[in-house]
Parts: C-alpha cells; sequence; structure tokens
C-alpha cells in the first residue's frame, strides 16, 4: 500500500504581520509588498512549483485593540493591520498557474450570503473550480462596533446564524441551477432554459432569501469548506459543514485528541471520519545541516518580536496581557473570542514572561528546526501519532520560508513517498480528496440539490 500522502497549504494573509510577528524587519522579508499584484503572482508559481495543495489567506474584519487597550503596538508592527481583500488576489494568481488552490477566508457576520455567493461563485469559474471558503464568523469586538453594533454576537449564537447562512449558501450554489440549466445553443437561441433554474425561498430567523443565484453552475459549486473553530460548538459545526479543518496544536498528544474530536463530529453528523481533513498550523526552519538551521533559527528570533505576538494573542482571547506584572498568574475568563485560544490558558499556571517566551518567534505556533532529513522525521512522526493530513505552512520570513521548505523538505519526502511527485487533475475537491468536483452525497449540502 501507498503511504499517506501529506497535504500542504502555505499560511499566509494580504498583510504584513501574519503569525511571526516582527520578521518584516528582517532584510531578507519582502512581505511590505503584500500591496503589489507582483508578490502574489509570484508566490503562487513559487507554491505551485513545490506542488502545495493551497493557499491558506486567513483574514480579519476589525483591528487588535485589546492589548494596551490600543491599536498602537499593531500599528507599529504591523499586526495584520493594515490587511487587504483576500478574495481580489485570486483571479490574477490564478491566471499564472493552473492547479494550486485557494483557501479563502471570509467573515459572514457582516456580508449577506446572496452577495457572498456570487462572489465565491464568479472565483470557482475564473480559477477552474480551485477555491475553497474558511468560514470565519469573527471574534472580535471593534469589526462589531465598526459594523454598526454595540457588540459582536455571543459565541454559540454566532454558530447558529453561520449554519442558517450556509442552509442559504447550499440552496443557491446547489439548488438554484439544474445541472443541465445552461444549453448555449445559438441556432435554437437558447442559453439557459426556463424552468431548470429555480427561485430560492428562504424564510428563517437571521435571513430572508427571495431570489436566483446568479451565476449558472461552477465547477464545484460548493467551495471546498474549511473552518478553524475547536469549541464544543465549533466542533458541531465542523461536522456538519467542514471538509478541511484547520488546528493549532500544542503537542502530538494533544493535537490527536482534537483530530479524533473532528474526526468524531463528522460522524455524528452522517459522514465519514476521513471526510474532513485536518491541518496543522506550523513553522519550519531548515537547513543544509542541523547546525545551519539553528543558526537561521537564531538570526530570525533576532528580528521577532515576541510583544507583538502577545498583543496578537490579547486579541484572540481578549485579554489585555499589558495590564498583568511579568510574573503575575493570568487568570482564566471564559470569553466570547476564540474559545479554542483561551481553553489554552486553563490549565497552566500562565504568566506574561511564559508567554513572551512562548511567543520567543512572534507567533505560538510549533516549529520544527532541523536538516531536511530532521524535519521530513519529525513531519511523519506527527502524521502517524496523531491522524493529521497536513500542515498549513507558515511564513517566518516570505518567501524564504516556503523556498527552503520546496528546495529542501520536499525532494526528501518525495524520496520517502510521503509527497505527491505530480499533481492530480481537476477541481481542489478532486485533488485533495480524490473524488467527485462537486460536495460527496453524505454532505448536508447535497441535500439542496433539486
Ligand atoms: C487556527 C485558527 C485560525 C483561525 N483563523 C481565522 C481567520 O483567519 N480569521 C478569523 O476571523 N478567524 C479565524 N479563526 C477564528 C475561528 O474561525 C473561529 O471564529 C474561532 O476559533 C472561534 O471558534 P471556537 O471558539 O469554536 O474555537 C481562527 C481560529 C483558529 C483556531
Amino acid at each position: 500500500m501507498s503511504k499517506k500522502k501529506i497535504l500542504l497549504n502555505a499560511f499566509n494573509m494580504n498583510c504584513i504581520g501574519h503569525i511571526n510577528h516582527g520578521l518584516w524587519t528582517h532584510p531578507r522579508d519582502n512581505s511590505t509588498q503584500y500591496k503589489t499584484l507582483e508578490y502574489w503572482t509570484e508566490l503562487a508559481q513559487i507554491l505551485e512549483r513545490g506542488l502545495f495543495d493551497g493557499l491558506f489567506i486567513a483574514d480579519i474584519v476589525g483591528v487588535y485593540d485589546v492589548y494596551q487597550n490600543s491599536i498602537d503596538v499593531p500599528l507599529k508592527e504591523s499586526i495584520q493591520l493594515p490587511v487587504n481583500d483576500p478574495l481580489l488576489l485570486v483571479s490574477a494568481m490564478a491566471a499564472v498557474t493552473r492547479n494550486l488552490g485557494f483557501g479563502l477566508t471570509a467573515n459572514l457576520t457582516y456580508e449577506p450570503p446572496y452577495l457572498f455567493a456570487r462572489r465565491m461563485s464568479t472565483l470557482d469559474h475564473l480559477s477552474r473550480g480551485r477555491v475553497g471558503w474558511n468560514i470565519v464568523t469573527g471574534y472580535l469586538d471593534s469589526a462589531a462596533k465598526a459594523m454598526g453594533l454595540s457588540e459582536q454576537v455571543e459565541h454559540d449564537r454566532r454558530y447558529d446564524q453561520a449554519d442558517e447562512y450556509l442552509e442559504v449558501l447550499y440552496k443557491l450554489w446547489e439548488g438554484s441551477w439544474e445541472d443541465d440549466a445552461v444549453l448555449n445553443d445559438p441556432q435554437a437561441r437558447v442559453y439557459a432554459q426556463p424552468g431548470k433554474v429555480h427561485k430560492v425561498e428562504h424564510h428563517g430567523e437571521f435571513y430572508q432569501v427571495e431570489g436566483y443565484h446568479l451565476c449558472e453552475p461552477s465547477p464545484q459549486r460548493t467551495p471546498v469548506l474549511f473552518q478553524a473553530g475547536s469549541s464544543e460548538r465549533g466542533l458541531l459545526f465542523a461536522g456538519r459543514h467542514a471538509e478541511c479543518v484547520f488546528i493549532s496544536g500544542q503537542n502530538k498528544a494533544s493535537t490527536k485528541i482534537q483530530v479524533d474530536k473532528v474526526r468524531a463530529s463528522a460522524v455524528e453528523a452522517g459522514r465519514k471520519p476521513d471526510d474532513i481533513k485536518v491541518f496543522m498550523g506550523l513553522n519550519v526552519i531548515v537547513g543544509a545541516t542541523e547546525e545551519l538551521a539553528w543558526r537561521k533559527h537564531a538570526e530570525y528570533l533576532s528580528y521577532a518580536s515576541a510583544e507583538a505576538g502577545v498583543a496578537h494573542f490579547s486579541a484572540s482571547t481578549a485579554i489585555d496581557f499589558s495590564q498583568y506584572e511579568l510574573d503575575e498568574p493570568i487568570q482564566y475568563v471564559k470569553s466570547n473570542a476564540i474559545q479554542s485560544a483561551t481553553k489554552n490558558l486553563q490549565n497552566n499556571d500562565w504568566t506574561r514572561r511564559k508567554l513572551l517566551d512562548q511567543h520567543a518567534l512572534g507567533g505560538r505556533y510549533i516549529t520544527l528546526v532541523g536538516s531536511p532529513e530532521q524535519v521530513a522525521d519529525e513531519l511523519e512522526s506527527w502524521i502517524s501519532a496523531t491522524g493529521l493530513d497536513g500542515f498549513n505552512l507558515t511564513r517566518i520570513v516570505t518567501p524564504e520560508s516556503y523556498v527552503d521548505f520546496i528546495d529542501m523538505v520536499i525532494p526528501e519526502l518525495q524520496r520517502r513517498g510521503s509527497y505527491k511527485t505530480e499533481y492530480a487533475q481537476g477541481t481542489l475537491r478532486e485533488k485533495v480528496f480524490h473524488g467527485t468536483a462537486r460536495l460527496p452525497e453524505q454532505h448536508t449540502g447535497s441535500t439542496y440539490r433539486p
């Protein structure tokens, strides 16, 4: 039997400081070029050379004003601010690649489903079926206020709203146009057949929609659905809707528990455990030898900002860590922000000093440092010990982190049979699942077909 192939996304954002804060000051980092098309088209081509499954683009609506109750540190260190729209990048990158997928984060809370459905269908057409959507509902009061609310919707209610949002989208993407609705017959003067395009009627608690989907069926119809919440309510949502789940692991034992929970949530929703692919965020610093890798690590550390990392974590947890003395124990409070992030504070006696140590590289993701063989050993070990399907590889110095990985680690993984040597045919869904372009039968979205 052939070895399980590791799936790989590049993890990025349409901004300067994404996960590893402070590294924008590194002389070889080009993230301040994020405003140019060339930055993105070159990156897409680099990733396609490495046979990456996708470029996963995070996004945030709102600013990180929890730390010191201000945006001073985020502005100085460019902590996901300024941040441009991720969806607008796709056309340019799709034009210079043929196989790379695009996992796009979009917050559903502030955009009507009818308009969002059209934007995603448009991108699915233009990319020939290469888009995924990372479903997020937001976790920042600053976003809610900017959008006219006094505070954000309560945590579990956000998921209730998301469930209904998805229902509307399935109706539009899966149910409005039949497969043979488009005839495109100039002789008969019929482009689309009356009777084969249906009006969506949705009268729910959050949304009222009466209308036809504006786009003809795109290759995947519903984009590949990503999700990243792992609270109890988040898992319920993932089990029902997600095809790919993104987690931030702490160690192998706890990651295995998380992965098992995700698969159990799929089974609970009448799906197969493998219907969800689970990716973990990861930093990799590789060198030709172990010594060179550690030297690079030390060099990166000298540019990183641990304080900026903690300021980011303040926003994720809604706790202002600047209020604490360096060695004062941090109080756990149940949060209306990211519960999976706050949970990590629950059982440990965390202090600001410990958080700063944890954020030495500017972020909280696990970091592998070593030679290509050592990194490949660890990647394989993570996959076999936890049941993960793949990784969302962060950038530390961009594009150097990706280039190093492609030049050194990928050939080693390929030699071991742990990584593909060519792309599979078809849409993003077909490539990742080796199945159909459309949602599989057991997915709830497929029940909305006419
Ligand atoms: C690893 C990870 C990545 C995330 N990326 C984003 C993001 O790019 N944009 C966003 O608005 N929320 C992001 N989130 C927040 C989640 O989508 C979700 O709203 C949040 O985790 C709350 O879910 P939970 O309390 O169920 O964990 C991320 C969460 C995790 C754990």
